[in-house]
């Protein structure tokens, strides 16, 4: 049994063709227009196929398929088709469209697997829109995903407002999580995003873990006064601290990280924002991943010690506020092994590697057993226009999945 490769490239097409925007740019961010139209394309694609569609109420698109035996435990596979602003055709879309692709190779095929089956459209998985992402899989893991119906998104809209697209809201987001015993594993395709497999020349990653991700909102309070008229000696700048410690960032995580350590600020703002006016206050956001929570702790104490300490010099005053933590987290050992031997049956090279970048997976391996495929991301670029994953890449790492699905539909899950 293969997948049909040349039909997941097309589908890849046609989903990154629903973000078209007025401004020439690709972008399906979580509950807009755009990303509502690449759902209902997915569900018509699911629908085709025999599938009941339903949307839960954290908003996951689920579409399932049955098994020779509907009562057992559901194989899930699944990923997001929310995208970050700009983003590319790959992220998040093939799986989704490589778990349609392993039922649809299924039907045309005539097999029906032990297991029923469910792909998963996970809801805003990037985050960007709110400052926080994973929210369907945290319902359907049953942790909470900490929103509320009046919270602002970066454009001022409430949440529960935006959420009607979905036709869900806060408050019934726990309503979604499903019993551990009813899912045999979840099993996630993606594109690597970053350069390792890309540099090896190797066709397939089997993730071995996924880093922890800790954020931030850093608040430096100075004085606003006048950019004429102010000597540099009598200045409160809160833009001068806050930009001192952030070139101070790379120092610090390369001194007491490791290769996979990354802290970044992605996002700054100042006020009161005028051409003529000194920053009087100046907030940005932090975000600190790792895949040893410790090697994580030790770089938020250093690098708050280091803002206290630049703070200190130009004599302004400064915020610290965790605004989320996720662990880092490993793959689980059975199906990480199931992958494994999908990729040794199928004589593809691959190599065990680590996930830099978060994913569904990260929440959906503290419930369920999880584990998930990477293929190539050309130049390790990803959340860009310009990521590019070769045909050859995604058809290998359908056929990882469609593999994989075999292997676990024959197998026991470990107690
Ligand atoms: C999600 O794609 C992330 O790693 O930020
Ligand atoms: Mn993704
Ligand atoms: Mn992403």
């Amino acid at each position: 049994m293969k997948a049909n490769g040349k039909r997941v490239v097309s589908r890849l097409e046609e989903i990154y063709q629903c973000g078209k925007k007025e401004d020439g740019t690709f972008t399906r961010m979580a509950f807009s227009p755009e990303d509502v139209k690449g759902r209902k394309l997915f569900t018509s694609w699911a629908q085709k196929l025999g599938m009941t569609c339903r949307i839960d109420e954290a908003g996951n698109l689920i579409c399932r398929m049955a098994g020779q035996d509907d009562s057992l435990p559901a194989i899930l596979m699944g990923s997001h088709l929310d995208t970050v602003p700009d983003g590319g055709k790959y992220d998040g879309v093939l799986g989704c469209v490589g778990g349609l692709e392993v039922c649809e190779t299924f039907k045309e095929e005539g097999y029906v697997p032990k297991h029923p089956i469910e792909v998963i459209v996970f809801t805003d998985e990037e985050g960007f829109r709110f400052g926080k992402g994973l929210t369907g899989s945290s319902g359907i893991c049953g942790q909470n995903p900490e929103v509320s119906d009046s919270e602002l998104d970066i454009y001022g809209e409430e949440r529960g407002k935006v959420m009607q697209s979905y036709g869900i809201t806060s408050a019934n987001m726990l309503k979604a999580a499903k019993d551990p015993e009813s899912v045999h594993c979840f099993i996630e395709l993606h594109v690597e995003q970053g350069a390792r497999l890309y540099k090896t020349h190797t066709s397939v990653g089997v993730v071995s873990s996924i880093a922890g991700v800790n954020r931030y909102d850093v608040t430096v309070t100075g004085e606003a006064n006048h950019a004429g008229s102010t000597a540099m000696a009598d200045r409160k700048d809160a833009l001068v601290a806050a930009a001192g410690f952030i070139n101070n960032i790379p120092e610090v995580t390369t001194e007491y990280g490791n290769e996979f350590t990354v802290a970044t600020v992605g996002t700054i703002k100042v006020t009161p924002h005028s051409v003529n006016v000194i920053p009087g206050t100046c907030t940005f956001s932090l975000e600190i991943r790792d895949q040893d929570a410790k090697v994580m702790t030790l770089i938020e104490q250093k690098l708050q010690a280091s803002l206290g300490d630049i703070c200190k010099k130009y004599e302004v005053s400064y915020t610290f506020v965790p605004t989320s933590f996720h662990e880092p987290a490993p793959m689980s050992k059975w199906v990480k092994g199931s992958i494994e031997q999908a990729v040794k049956e199928l004589g593809i090279d691959y190599s065990v590697i680590p996930s830099g970048a978060f994913h569904d997976s990260l929440i959906m391996t503290s419930v369920f057993p999880t584990g998930m495929i990477f293929v190539p991301s050309e130049k390790g670029i990803s959340h860009s226009r310009y990521e590019f994953t070769e045909d050859g890449d995604i058809e290998n790492g359908c056929n990882v999945l469609l593999k994989t699905v075999l292997n676990v539909d024959n197998m026991e899950k470990p107690c």
